[in-house]
């Protein structure tokens, strides 16, 4: 067989194991994976370096206005970059739905934005208006487009649909082979906490921990798996930030819930206390759900190993430390009027790597399903994911004994600050491929603008997963009643 490329002696990792041996790409897919393989025009010596299934960033806001109005500071372009430097071959950002606006505007406008990417790419779609032509016909065509995954909020007034909207969504999701991601938080508990610091005169960023209280996170989770349940749903909980959280996603899933879940670098490697940095500087850690205490970094480790997420993701919402981004309404103000979201994009899996596998929390084959495998899987990217003969040649070569200290400069971003900044990480992922052909080799970005390709994407794999039948959707127990 004749190959492009053949990446030789490095020592594969997938989710299930780890071998040396060799991988022979031929038009941006992988040919070949054997023990040795002779030619290919280019010939890559990985040197007993570790060969990993790219990354795929399931989790980021790339081109996208907040609720509030506020434009991200990464576009495709900048944030595919940042991405391709942090050892991942793609990423699904979110188009976001403005209220009034129709599905199909939402998506012509996003792929206006995605032809920026030099990543393969693909969108989950943020529904904050669900109406009747967005349920069962702005929905379902985009589903039917390889857009699988709907995206809804239990908070923020601009975005909160209310547990009726939910069930309207997880139904209509749950009807095509969608999956519904949740962002879970109680509305009405961050607004009254709102209230009472703002009668107390307590406005300063820390108080942005204290208004969004672990309660809140932990009942809108039991809460929105409830009502996944009720309908027999798929359910994606992102960015759990507390133990009681991660114990109500372990202990559903054990009862067969159709549920996933993920966390984020920064509940793992931030505490609240960042909130309190001097002057205004807490404002970069202004994130939501925020960071907690470092027994919940301890709690949510052990849920990373244990197995209770998915993924971890970085969250990555880039607003700048300026007038453009976290201070578009002026300095002075109080926490509520600060854009919520940190960046993160480069930083996800170094970080992972070096806290995870270099520290021996995690195995090397869970930092590959936590970053890659599993996204690919639930979130049905088929050609993803995984080293094997007829995938794409999505390929991240990661050197495991450099260590390096996390600076701005380091992250190619569009951003003016990185939460991360000063952290010593080990372990460097030197070359990553997006269809075979090599975007970053060594620090030095090989892509050119445009050449990432949006992506269409399967329903969410539920193999193993038991299911459940609300009692009250059981003809034999409600009278003979058929409601589904
Ligand atoms: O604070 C965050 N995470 N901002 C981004 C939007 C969201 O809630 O995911
Ligand atoms: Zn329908
Ligand atoms: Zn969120
Ligand atoms: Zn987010």
């Amino acid at each position: 067989m004749e190959f492009d490329t053949v990446i030789h002696s490095g020592t594969i990792v997938t989710a299930d194991g780890q071998f040396s041996g060799d991988i022979g790409i031929s038009q941006g897919r992988i040919a070949a994976v054997a023990e040795k393989l002779s030619g290919g025009e280019t010939r890559i010596d990985a040197g007993g370096r570790l060969v990993l299934p790219g990354g795929i960033e399931a989790h980021a806001h790339i081109a996208q206005e907040s609720s509030a109005g506020v434009m991200t500071a990464d576009d495709y372009l900048s944030g595919s970059i940042s991405a391709a430097f942090g050892g991942n071959s793609s990423f699904i950002p979110f188009a976001a739905q403005q209220r009034g606006q129709s599905i199909d505007d939402v998506i012509a406008t996003y792929d206006a934005r995605g032809a920026r990417s030099v990543l393969d790419y693909s969108y989950h779609l943020i529904v904050s208006d669900p109406t009747e032509e967005v349920l069962h016909d702005q929905l379902p065509r985009a589903f039917a487009r390889g857009i699988t995954s709907f995206k809804v909020f239990m908070t923020y007034d601009l975005m909160n649909l209310g547990d009726g909207g939910m069930l309207d969504i997880l139904e209509v999701a749950r009807h095509h082979g969608a999956i519904t991601m949740v962002h879970a938080e109680n509305n009405d508990m961050v607004k009254w906490m709102n209230r009472r610091l703002a009668d107390k005169g307590l406005s300063a960023p820390k108080y942005h921990a204290i208004s969004r209280p672990q309660l809140a996170e932990e009942e809108a989770i039991n809460r929105a798996i409830q009502l996944a349940k009720l309908v027999d749903a798929p359910l994606f909980i992102v960015h759990v930030s507390t133990a009681g959280g991660a114990e109500i996603v372990r202990r559903e899933k054990f009862n067969g819930a159709k549920l996933f879940a993920e966390t984020c670098p920064q509940y793992l490697a931030l505490t609240r206390d960042d909130l309190d940095r001097a002057g205004m500087e807490g404002a970069k850690y202004i994130c939501s759900p925020p960071l907690r205490g470092a027994d919940t970094q301890d709690a949510l480790w052990k849920h990373v190993a244990m197995g209770t997420f998915e993924s971890v993701s970085s969250d990555h919402a880039p607003y700048r430390a300026d007038d453009t981004g976290k201070f578009l309404n002026g300095r002075d103000v109080a926490y509520p009027a600060i854009a919520n979201g940190m960046p993160g994009i480069a930083a996800r899996l170094p970080y992972l790597f070096s806290e995870g596998v270099v520290k021996g929390r995690i195995t090397p084959e869970q930092f590959v399903a936590l970053s890659s495998t599993n996204a690919a899987k639930t979130f049905g990217c088929s050609t993803k994911g995984r080293i094997a003969p007829g995938m794409d040649a999505d390929i991240a070569i990661w050197n495991p004994q450099v260590t390096r200290t996390v600076v701005q400069a380091d992250q190619h971003d569009n951003m003016d600050y990185t939460p991360f900044e000063g952290m010593e990480l080990t372990g460097v992922p030197e070359v990553v491929m997006n269809r075979g052909a090599t975007i970053v080799s060594h620090g030095t970005l090989m892509a050119q603008e445009g050449q990432g390709r949006f992506f269409a994407r399967a329903a969410v794999d539920l193999r193993g997963k038991a299911g459940f039948t609300a009692p009250e959707f059981d003809p034999a127990q409600n009278f003979g009643t058929q409601l589904r």
